[in-house]
């Protein structure tokens, strides 16, 4: 795991100061973490129809803020697979812990990490949600790919999207069933993939 100072010797200027930003904002955030949850909660169940993650599965959230979206998905991957909640704001990782204990997530671990640079191995997770998090990286073409060299390929037809040129190769997966399980679920709004351009 890469620990937060490596994070912050190994990046520009403009990462540091979006990070400060929102290590500054989680506390906020945490104290309306009810109110944040009911008003986003469709698009988390959309990203979770799309990814449909399956008993015994690793799935990855990147720049999980709170990470409510990753609870949904532990539920579904049961006690033999886990999510892993990441965000680059230390600050954020912690409020994310403090949710899982206090709606009893137990099959959930915590990491600080940059999407854009992920200390993860290759083919190492079977999906991955990302909400409103790519459009808001410096580099979302980088995270993207970061986030295509994580997914572990399997033999069986894609049941999600991955609405990433960067990600899904220069056709674009979009709806169209892909030879592969991996899986990635970005939220419809914010996608910064959609158009094959860091928005
Ligand atoms: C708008 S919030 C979304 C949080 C959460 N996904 C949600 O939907 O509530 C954006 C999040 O992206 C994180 N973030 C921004 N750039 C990042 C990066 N390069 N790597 C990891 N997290 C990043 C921020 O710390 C912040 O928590």
């Amino acid at each position: 795991m890469t620990s937060p100072g490596e994070i912050s010797r190994q990046h520009d200027p403009a990462s540091g100061r979006s990070r400060a930003i929102w290590g500054a904002v989680a506390p906020g955030w945490y104290a309306q973490r009810e109110e944040l949850w009911e008003t986003t909660r469709p698009v988390s169940e959309w990203m979770i129809r799309k990814l449909d993650p399956q008993l015994g599965d690793t799935v990855l959230e990147l720049a999980a803020g709170l990470g409510d979206t990753g609870f949904m998905a532990a539920r579904l991957v049961g006690e033999r697979g886990r999510v892993i909640i990441t965000d680059f704001a230390p600050e954020m990782v912690a409020a994310a812990r403090q949710r899982a204990e206090e709606i009893g997530v137990e099959n959930a671990e915590f990491r600080v990490l940059d999407a854009e640079r992920m200390d993860l191995g290759t083919g190492s997770v079977d999906g991955v949600l990302c909400r409103l998090g790519y459009m808001l990286m410096i580099d979302p073409a980088r995270a993207c790919a970061e986030t295509r060299r994580v997914l572990r390929p399997v033999r069986r037809p894609a049941s999600g999207a991955m609405p990433c040129r960067p990600c899904a190769g220069p056709s674009g997966a979009g709806s169209t069933p892909r030879p592969s399980r991996s899986r990635a679920a970005s939220s419809p709004p914010a996608s910064p993939c959609r158009s094959g351009r860091p928005s």
